[in-house]
């Protein structure tokens, strides 16, 4: 969180993420580079090793794409959101290192600088066959690395959430990149198409996984049905389980309602790390916990526990004959409301 820069703690949750991760990054290149050496006794070291680097991260930024609707459909997926950064990092390094021998490969022995000719001399237009490819992974990896070198919780505090939010939405358009890059590539080799069609594939698992998320969360968009005054009837106090929030959604926004210890408080449920859903948190040690990294929020007063800054807005709620009323205005970040007391 907010108050300090620290290197990495390094908990058991995370030992355990990486050590997965390592072994099946390791585990892929092994297999895929036995296996190429079988079927193509022909090719070099450097070209086996591109085509393992490249599929790899291609690969493993599908898994990172995916874990987010995931999330939404299934909350047994969050323990792997909750480190994906360590994902992306792996995949950038990945890339890098199958960028970096492509361009040792295909552009280091001519008379231009490798930079240079990377962009210039890469095919023509006039072909599907003959399309350049490459100057689209080049300019994938840049935004990958621009996203690993800004991944660290640092950066977001610097940067500020929304800037940093911005910066790595732009994952979707490197893979929208990424898959030109690959397509293209692929329209130049013999076993070219089902390079291709593996690619449609699995854009196709993601742009599906989306829309199942989507849909699932579309019924916490609907209205709470309220005439003009201020006091919304949200929900009744039953349908909230303890240390747990029911998510409204009142004048456009979401607002999480969390009952705890007899009391009932409503805050926004948008956490200011990452836009985490914070009613689909619970209230652990007291604070509200986001699911997705663990911010945490008092729930009375919307601000973090000190040292932390961060702040969510809150809203005024009212119990009445079982049901919960919210005050459609939102208070400013950090402003402390007496919660409801539940007789
Ligand atoms: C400097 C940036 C890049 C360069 C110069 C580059 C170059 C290349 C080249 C020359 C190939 C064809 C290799 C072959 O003969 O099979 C290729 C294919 C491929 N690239 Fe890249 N690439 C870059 C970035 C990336 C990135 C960032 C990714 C993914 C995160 C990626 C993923 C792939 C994949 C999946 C293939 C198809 C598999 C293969 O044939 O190797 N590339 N790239
Ligand atoms: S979004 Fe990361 S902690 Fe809430």
């Amino acid at each position: 969180m907010s108050a300090g820069y620290h290197a990495v703690g390094w908990s058991r949750q995370k030992k355990i993420y990486d050590g997965v991760l390592a072994g099946s990054v390791g585990l892929y290149l092994a297999v895929f580079l036995s296996i190429g050496t079988v079927l193509h006794p022909e090719a070099t070291a450097e070209t086996l090793l591109i085509r393992a680097f490249g599929t790899a991260a291609f690969c493993l930024l599908h898994v990172i794409l995916v874990i987010g609707p995931l999330c939404r459909i299934d909350p047994r997926f969050l323990p792997l959101l909750y480190n994906r950064r360590h994902l992306g990092v792996t995949m950038c390094v990945l890339a890098m290192a199958h960028g970096g021998f492509s361009l040792f490969q295909f552009h280091a022995l001519g008379v231009l600088d490798p930079l240079v000719s990377v962009l210039v001399s890469d095919g023509s237009f006039r072909e599907v066959s003959t399309m350049p490819f490459q100057v689209f992974g080049v300019a994938a990896l840049f935004i990958l690395f621009l996203m690993a070198a800004t991944s660290h919780d640092f950066w977001l505090a610097n940067l500020t959430a929304p800037t940093w939010k911005a910066l790595h939405l732009l994952v979707y358009f490197a893979y929208a990149l990424l898959v030109i890059h690959v397509v293209f590539g692929a329209a130049r080799i013999a076993h070219g198409t089902w390079i291709g069609g593996l690619t449609g594939l699995g854009a196709a698992v993601l742009v599906g996984l989306q829309l199942i998320a989507a849909g699932r969360e579309r019924p916490l968009d609907e209205e709470v049905k309220a005439d003009n005054s201020d006091w919304v009837d949200a929900c009744a106090i039953d349908e909230i389980p303890e240390k747990r929030a029911k998510i409204v959604t009142i004048g456009g926004e979401r607002i999480a309602i969390f009952k705890y210890d007899g009391k009932v408080s409503a805050v926004s449920n948008i956490c200011q790390h990452q836009n985490g859903p914070l009613g689909e948190g619970r209230i652990l040690d007291g604070c509200i916990t986001c699911p997705w990294h663990g911010y945490q929020y008092l729930p009375d007063c919307g601000a973090s526990p000190p040292p932390f800054t961060e702040k969510i807005p809150t809203f005024a709620v009212q119990l009445r004959q079982g049901r919960v009323l919210v005050d459609r205005k939102a208070r400013p970040a950090g402003t402390r409301i007496e919660p409801a007391r539940i007789a």
